[in-house]
């Protein structure tokens, strides 16, 4: 095995997803038996500062004794990183914001021989970085702020940053990487980094450790064969919800994502109940397909008042579209970036799930087991059994399970 050394330095404004990259990339290597070590400076501050240091104040550019302490914190970790690497250690991560390039510029003087990777995530998704901030809120460091207290020191705390922030191009080797989508937006390698294929490989995969996708339980609409809508469960549907909260009473399960549809809130209920801490998304990118002209109308309804479309449907299912609504080509991007956000948000949570709809749970399993599209649509999605998905870069997996 080739173990040439290398230092990996993340970039970025807080919320950002680096410690996610950071752990995914250590967990991969690791497999493959190099010795990887993450260096965080958030980690050591608050292990070190006894003092207060998650409001925003200390991360002023004008405070100059919090800038000497994060530049104190800074060398520590690169200290340490060095060390690693020199005791036979193979990746050290050196995971920070690393916003100046004085600051890169250090590091890379300092490691010498050993070839720097720089990684810079990017992601201005508003949404995603409000939802993400107030789950960072919730840690001890918050503890004794407010929840809107602890989100606007948090967001003071990414502004001082951003005040300051010099994106990555003069350096030798780098990626920048959309951190929600996990694309390459750009990259550049002068030097030859070791491993690189394989790093590449590992940013730009999704990684899910355990992800178990739900549909919804009975609903009235669901007895009527009535499509779309907003209808609540029924009591049969209630007891599945009940069910399955007994099921995962004893899984941890820090994240739920449903729709903003009323059935899968509600079927998320009892599994919220049942946990200690668990957080719950409802992003309507997983809202069920959209029927357009044909909502809440039974299938029946829609041969007699519309027989073109049900003939329309029925030839080719996954292209047609409702006349003012989605088809199951036009709902793709939308289950895609629903998909990203949840993997975004769960970071490197070993538990979660997403409780979805007929259609949209159709396009998640193919986004992550191969179908044929005109197959697509008739993926068989029961109300009973759920989907338990793994896949990570040595592990796929699925399998139907009752509850
Ligand atoms: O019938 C329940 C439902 O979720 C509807 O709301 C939705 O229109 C439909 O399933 C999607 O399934 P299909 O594409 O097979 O009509």
């Amino acid at each position: 095995m080739n173990h040439k050394k290398l230092c990996i330095v993340m970039v970025g404004l807080p919320a950002r997803g680096k410690s996610t990259i950071a752990c995914r990339l250590r967990e991969s290597l690791e497999t493959e038996n190099f010795k990887v070590e993450i260096f965080n400076n958030g980690e050591v501050r608050r292990r070190i500062l006894p003092e207060n240091t998650a409001s925003a104040d200390f991360f002023s550019p004008d405070n100059l004794e919090g800038v000497r302490l994060r530049e104190w914190i800074a060398r520590q970790n690169l200290q340490s990183a060095r060390q690693f690497l020199d005791q036979g250690g193979c990746i050290a991560i050196l995971d920070a914001t690393n916003i100046s390039r004085e600051r890169r510029d250090t590091i890379r003087r300092d490691m010498e021989q050993v070839p720097v990777l720089f990684i810079e995530c990017v992601n201005d998704d508003e949404e995603l970085l409000t939802t993400s901030i107030t789950h960072k809120t919730k840690i001890s460091e918050f503890g004794h702020m407010s929840l809107p207290e602890a989100i606007r020191n948090f967001k003071d705390r990414i502004q001082f940053y951003a005040s300051r922030y010099e994106p990555l191009d003069r350096e030798s080797n780098y990626v920048v990487l959309n951190s929600l989508q996990n694309r390459v937006v750009r990259e550049k390698t002068t030097d030859n980094i070791p491993h690189y294929p394989r790093i590449r490989d590992i940013l730009v995969s999704d990684m899910i450790q355990n992800l178990y996708l739900i549909r919804h339980g009975e609903t009235f609409f669901n007895q009527e064969r009535r499509i779309g809508g907003d209808s609540p469960l029924t009591e049969k549907g209630v007891d599945q919800a009940g069910l399955l909260g007994e099921h995962f009473r004893t899984t941890r399960i820090p994240f739920i994502f449903t729709s903003k549809k009323r059935r899968t809130i509600q079927m998320a209920q009892p599994i919220i109940a049942a946990q200690a801490e668990c957080t719950h998304v409802a992003l309507r990118e997983f809202d069920e397909i959209r029927s357009g002209i044909c909502d809440s109308l039974t299938y029946d309804e829609i041969r007699e008042r519309h027989p073109e479309i049900h003939v329309a449907r029925s030839m080719d299912k996954y292209h047609y579209i409702y006349p003012g609504g989605e088809g199951y080509v036009t709902l793709q991007s939308r289950i895609q970036l629903g998909i990203k956000k949840a993997l975004y948000l769960s970071g490197r949570a070993e538990h979660i799930v997403i409780i979805g709809h007929q259609a949209v749970n159709r396009m998640i399993l193919s986004y992550f087991l191969y179908r044929r599209l005109e197959d697509v649509p008739y993926i068989f999605i029961p109300q009973d059994r759920y989907f338990h998905i793994v896949s990570t870069q040595t592990k796929k997996l699925f399998e139907l399970k009752r509850f």
